[in-house]
């Protein structure tokens, strides 16, 4: 059976966000939850757990070995696992790295549209917005806002959500070089780089004095497992509260550690049917509703796609209450993004079909552009 081919009914037997925030008829392409079932190496390890009731704190630094055995492996990038500090998850790690550098009323640059905590973790900072362009980074713009405004943080996100946009080396050796020069702490969120494969960069590979925040979370659909790693120099880490470490889970270490170490294969096919799928949502879209135009992103299963040639007047609002199709609303990303829905692909040609199929009824009752 393929990973993502898990049927709809089963699916619907979940009570995870995805499948319990809305209606039961609506059909959820929404929060970057996978459709699939654990990696057999994620499984066999709880499992293992279970048996023998191991079900206490982490001690033992297996996640920071992981990563920098998978890091070496995959990019050859070689990273010292005690350069990392083990935190609650991506989310809260960002969080606490930010206020351990910046303080309140500082500014801190994003890059909209942008995971929508990006936004929330900056709280009591000043939001720099430095909008990407065409879908990659605006590095004039980004130079301008740091002349200008003078951050002490840029919270980076690579790959990229929502546009799922590979940032390449030369880009991120611009940054680098900007963030030294106007004296910017880079915080750079790569909890997708898994799953993007070997054309992703890892920051601190371009930069020394920067923070990485990661997981296997996204990649290998671990996200109820609660985990993370800040890498990055010791002085920045021993800056973060001291309680830090003891909000990952242990069950998380395990389920993250197992991922990185014998997930390498079931990964690899996930990142291949996910391409496969990323071409089927292209000619559903192609034979349903040709106005649109998509172009398969590189990094992430997700899709960011411009609705505006449906003439619809809030797309992702119209397709959850007429077509009855849930996507991630642009709106979220970025005000401007109104237009735009962030459609997850990592489920099957069933689901994304049907989903299509919604999009398209949504597009003909309402009879806008289509
Ligand atoms: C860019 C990015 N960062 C962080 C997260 C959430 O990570 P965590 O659950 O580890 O906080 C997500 C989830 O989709 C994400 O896309």
């Amino acid at each position: 059976m393929a990973i993502f081919d898990v049927p709809l009914d089963e699916l619907r037997r979940r009570s995870s966000i995805k499948w319990r925030r809305f209606e039961p008829d609506v059909l959820p392409l929404f929060v970057a939850e996978m459709d699939c079932m654990l990696a057999p190496a994620v499984r066999e390890k709880l499992e293992q757990a279970l048996a023998i009731g191991d079900t206490g704190y982490p001690e033992l630094p297996t996640y920071q070995e992981a990563l920098a055995d998978y890091a070496a492996w995959q990019w050859g990038w070689n990273t010292d696992p005690a350069d990392a500090t083990l935190v609650t998850d991506v989310v809260t790690g960002m969080r606490d790295v930010l206020v351990a550098v910046t303080e309140p009323g500082d500014a801190v640059v994003i890059n909209p549209p942008i995971y929508p905590p990006f936004r929330g973790v900056c709280h009591d900072r000043r939001i720099v917005e430095v909008a990407m362009v065409d879908d990659r980074l605006d590095l004039e713009g980004l130079e301008e806002a740091l002349r200008t405004e003078q951050p002490t943080a840029y919270l980076l996100c690579s790959p990229h959500n929502p546009t799922g946009t590979i940032h390449t080396r030369e880009e991120l050796e611009r940054v680098a070089a900007l963030a030294e020069k106007y004296n910017v702490t880079v915080i750079s969120d790569e909890i997708h780089a898994p799953l993007a494969g070997a054309r992703h960069v890892p920051y601190l590979d371009v930069a020394e004095d920067a923070v990485i925040v990661t997981s296997a979370s996204k990649s290998f659909n671990l996200a109820a497992l609660k985990s993370g790693l800040v890498i990055g120099p010791a002085a920045i880490r021993a800056k973060l509260r001291p309680m830090v470490s003891d909000g990952a889970s242990y069950f998380g270490v395990i389920a993250h550690s197992a991922a990185l170490t014998g997930g390498r294969e079931w990964l690899a096919e996930a990142a291949e049917e996910i391409a496969g799928n990323k071409a089927y949502f292209a000619q559903q879209l192609g034979e349903r509703l040709p106005q649109l135009s998509y172009a398969p992103s590189e990094g992430t299963y997700l899709a960011w796609v411009d609705c505006s040639p449906l003439g619809l007047e809030n797309p992702g609002r119209e397709f959850h209450q007429v077509g009855r199709v849930r996507f991630n609303l642009g709106s979220e990303f970025a005000q401007e993004s109104a237009q735009f829905v962030r459609v997850n692909l990592a489920t099957s040609h069933e689901i994304i079909a049907e989903a299509v199929a919604r999009m398209a009824a949504t597009a003909s009752t309402l009879g806008g552009g289509a």
